[in-house]
């Protein structure tokens, strides 16, 4: 996704080939060396976890969605916080888009639905919550059809291996 092309001639160190590096509860990830993984039961929608940290509540990861992929409807029971990188996006709910450079601050209890343009997107995004349970998925109606909880993101998330001292 980066371009590292003009990075190649130097000694990026022990991450250039690693994708995830631990030092006690510091994590360095090389996002670039990380695959996509499909989001269960959401088509067209992929994630690359980058840290999940179950005693504070939070989950930081890329979120990639496809041409006029959508998903599901939900609310956030966790303070969302997203960096749009490529593409477009929107909430069906509003009529604005999102574009690289975009932040975009969600307390919890905001209810959306997000798609992406033909173009297509992805976003950085950290969830931090009070519990367990991120998102709530939402029928038309209003309903809570599922809960998407830090379980749900560990599935995504392959933990560094610890870094001698
Ligand atoms: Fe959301």
């Amino acid at each position: 996704m980066f371009d590292l092309k003009p990075l190649s001639h130097l000694d990026l160190g022990i991450l250039g080939g690693t994708a995830r590096t631990a030092y006690g509860e510091i994590q360095n990830v090389n996002s670039n060396l990380i695959d996509w993984k499909a989001v269960d039961g959401q088509p067209g929608n992929y994630i690359k976890v980058l840290a999940l940290d179950p005693a504070r509540h939070r989950v930081d990861f890329l979120f990639k969605q496809d041409p006029h992929a959508e998903f599901a409807r939900h609310n956030h029971v966790c303070t969302a916080v997203a960096l749009t990188l490529e593409g477009i996006w929107g909430y069906r709910e509003g009529e604005e888009l999102m574009f690289p450079g975009t932040f975009s601050y969600e307390p919890s209890g905001s209810v959306h639905t997000p798609y992406a343009s033909g173009t297509g997107m992805v976003v950085y995004a950290s969830f931090q919550g009070t519990g367990p349970v991120m998102l709530e998925t939402l029928d038309d109606d209003g309903n809570i059809t599922g809960e998407l909880t830090l379980d749900f993101f560990a599935q995504y998330y392959d933990a560094p291996a610890l870094q001698p001292a």
